[in-house]
């Protein structure tokens, strides 16, 4: 009795000073694709190794990329963490190519015991976007959220949302999928986030509908890849080539999202080799971008998203805590993470 009084005095505790999607200083950052590797920087390390210090708000693993795989399942891959191509001790669910990641699922807990939140990406470059909206949905809830399924690659550890990283067009209903998992988010005991990761042209040709018809917590914008309006573009004269949050905020402040309280993040890759070299910008440049970001959008910005956790732990100074610290200047919740 005096246990469970303690863990529940300990969790309201925890909560406190766990996420706030309100605040202006979330940092959120992408692993299990393991880029970093291909820039020679040492290899991803487990989940858990990245949830000691306060830099991190929200993980988000990278990924889910075939949505009905083999015997109906869906397919994960986490590059060199529980590769069951490259590490027979891995167990994979039968008549599936799902993998049981049993190690994972204690990470997970143990990060969200530091108030972080751990959201499973969807999607990515190399995605299979094929699957019915209904079936899937309810297998994601069954398979890592409140559900229940044989066939649980993280155990009873129950992530905090889904991200939907679609970068090519989807034979799947997106929408659909979206508001099947907000209304099974509301039969749950806990707080749940649907998030998305559109590209910096707005409005995104993936993800644009999306965002316009349902209910989306955060979007974690990629400010990346696309060119004319990279972070690389900050500080340029507004159109035809400038880093366009200004856009987004336009969006915003037109009601032109489904969920008019959205936050937006502002993304970048964590090293010149993470993505195009083009669109890197400097630690010190990125933090420069994010305070003037963060002291002109007050509304709508809620942080800063970085691809991937490999470039930015492997980066001297380390990216993502360079622009975490740069935000915690202007921070609404300081105290909360620090
Ligand atoms: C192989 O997988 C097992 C079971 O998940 C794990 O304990 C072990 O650390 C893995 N080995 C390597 C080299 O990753
Ligand atoms: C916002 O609304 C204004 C006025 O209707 C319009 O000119 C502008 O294109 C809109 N911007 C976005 C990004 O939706």
């Amino acid at each position: 009795m005096m246990l469970i009084i303690l863990v529940a005095v300990l969790a309201a505790a925890l909560n406190v000073l766990g996420f706030d999607i309100s605040c202006n200083s979330n940092m959120a950052v992408y692993w299990g694709q393991n880029s970093g590797a291909s820039g020679s920087l040492p290899y991803q390390k487990p989940l858990g190794a990245y949830c000691d210090d306060d830099t991190v708000d929200i993980i988000l693993l990278s990924f889910l990329y075939i949505l009905k795989g083999k015997g109906g399942y869906p397919v994960l891959n986490f590059a060199n963490i529980c590769d069951y191509t490259k590490n027979a001790s891995v167990p994979v669910f039968p008549g599936t190519e799902l993998m049981h990641c049993s190690d994972m699922g204690v990470d997970i807990k143990r990060c969200q015991e530091k108030g972080k939140i751990i959201l499973l990406s969807i999607g990515g470059a190399t995605a299979q976007l094929n699957a019915d909206a209904d079936t899937f949905s309810q297998q994601v809830w069954d398979l890592f959220m409140e559900g229940s399924s044989d066939f649980r690659p993280f155990d009873d550890a129950v992530i905090d949302g889904i991200d939907l990283d679609f970068e090519q067009h989807s034979q799947m209903d997106i929408i659909k999928f979206a508001n099947n998992m907000n209304q099974l988010f509301k039969t749950g005991t806990r707080k749940y986030y649907l998030t998305a990761a559109p590209q910096c042209p707005y409005p995104d040709a993936n993800l644009g509908d999306l965002l316009a018809q349902s209910h989306v917590d955060m979007a974690f914008i990629q400010f990346y890849n696309s060119g004319w309006c990279d972070n690389s573009k900050f500080g340029l004269p507004h159109w035809p080539q400038s880093m366009n949050y200004y856009m987004w905020q336009d969006a915003w402040t037109n009601k032109s999202f489904a969920n008019p309280n959205i936050r937006l993040y502002v993304g970048s890759t964590a090293g010149s080799g993470a993505g195009n070299p083009s669109s890197y910008v400097s630690p010190d440049f990125f933090a420069n971008e994010l305070q003037e970001l963060q002291k002109d959008y007050p509304d709508s910005f809620g942080g800063a998203m970085t691809w991937d956790m490999s470039w930015a732990y492997g980066s001297t100074p380390n990216y993502a805590a360079s622009a975490k610290q740069a935000m915690m200047a202007g921070s609404k919740c300081k105290g909360s993470a620090y």
